[in-house]
């Protein structure tokens, strides 16, 4: 993995960003050409995924994409429901999700959101599931900092290796409260909808702004490619991000690394984090 840039937390190497899978929801051939195309140029190498998109459709996709690329050179991600995370369907739902992208195992699995799931039998399951070899690691997404402090509570809570999250441009709130404590215990924090997403209004929020209109008219990039920059900043966040088009994947990852310092002081002051908690954000 070390010709991608990538972040190191507690010894463990995890890619810097990487692509997601919501586009192949209702079926997407176009992206998945893009996705085989960007990954065998060596320009991407994790994908994220879960057994929840398109009701294992978008696993089947990824298994596509993967018979064209390779697995070795894919950090895999997925993840659980917690209606799956339950005794006598956990061991059952990873084994279905890895018979559909058809691999042997998942680089991180995540439980998908907290909802009512048994945290110390998911803890259970998941190193379980590490020692039987068909995961790396694990985490989970969607877990606020109460929801992280319940988790660590629990015995073997610390093996959380990631939380996945929604953080753009326009939702800053994890700068608040729940990066500074995930960075404190040794979490990767891994971002969702970096680019607003299709389904929030944050997307059009962020390319209306005067600024974000100036800077893209004057550098000649995408509203998405700074918000692609502005996620990848510190290089600390694991960053997600999706297009069905090879075109855009290419212009957000160029244009991203065309973007300076200065450009992105003006982003955090058109966008500033918020001063006080907010309610973690979620699709
Ligand atoms: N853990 C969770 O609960 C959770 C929740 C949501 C998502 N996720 C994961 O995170 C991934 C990414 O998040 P997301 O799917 O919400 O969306 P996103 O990456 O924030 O945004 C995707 C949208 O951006 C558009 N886009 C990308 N580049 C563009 C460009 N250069 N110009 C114009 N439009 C552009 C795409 O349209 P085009 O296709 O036309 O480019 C698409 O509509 C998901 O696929 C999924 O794997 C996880």
């Amino acid at each position: 993995m070390a010709e991608y840039p990538f972040i190191t937390i507690q010894d463990k190497q995890y890619p810097l960003y990487g692509l997601g899978t919501t586009v192949f929801w209702n079926g997407c051939p176009e992206a998945e050409d893009a996705y085989a195309s960007v990954i065998s140029d060596g320009l991407v190498n994790m994908i994220d995924c879960a057994e929840m998109y398109g009701d294992g459709r978008c696993e089947e996709a990824v298994g596509r994409i993967l018979k064209r690329t390779g697995r070795d050179r894919v950090y895999l991600v997925d993840k659980i429901l917690p209606d799956n995370a339950v005794p006598g369907q956990f061991m059952k739902s990873l084994k279905q999700s890895l018979k559909r992208v058809g691999t042997d195992h998942f680089d991180l699995y995540l439980l998908h959101w907290r909802e009512k799931a048994d945290l110390p039998f998911v803890i259970d399951s998941m190193e379980r599931a590490v020692k039987e070899g068909l995961i790396r690691h694990w985490g989970v997404s969607n877990f606020d900092v109460k929801d992280m402090e319940d988790l660590f509570a629990c015995e073997g809570g610390r093996g959380c290796a990631a939380d996945q999250v929604m953080y753009n441009l326009g939702t800053r709130g994890i700068e608040y409260d729940l990066l500074p404590w995930l960075k404190t215990n040794g979490v990767l924090p891994m971002s969702y909808s970096t680019l607003g997403s299709s389904q929030l209004d944050t997307r059009q929020v962020v390319a209306d702004s005067p600024v974000v209109r100036r800077i893209c008219g004057e550098m000649q990039v995408s509203p998405s490619a700074l918000m692609l920059a502005f996620a990848l900043r510190n290089r600390d966040i694991c960053t997600l991000f999706s297009s069905r088009s090879e075109c855009h994947i290419r212009e957000n990852l160029a244009g991203a690394a065309k973007v300076s310092e200065k450009v992105l002081e003006m982003l955090d002051e058109a966008f500033p984090a918020p001063a006080e908690k907010t309610p973690l954000a979620k699709l």
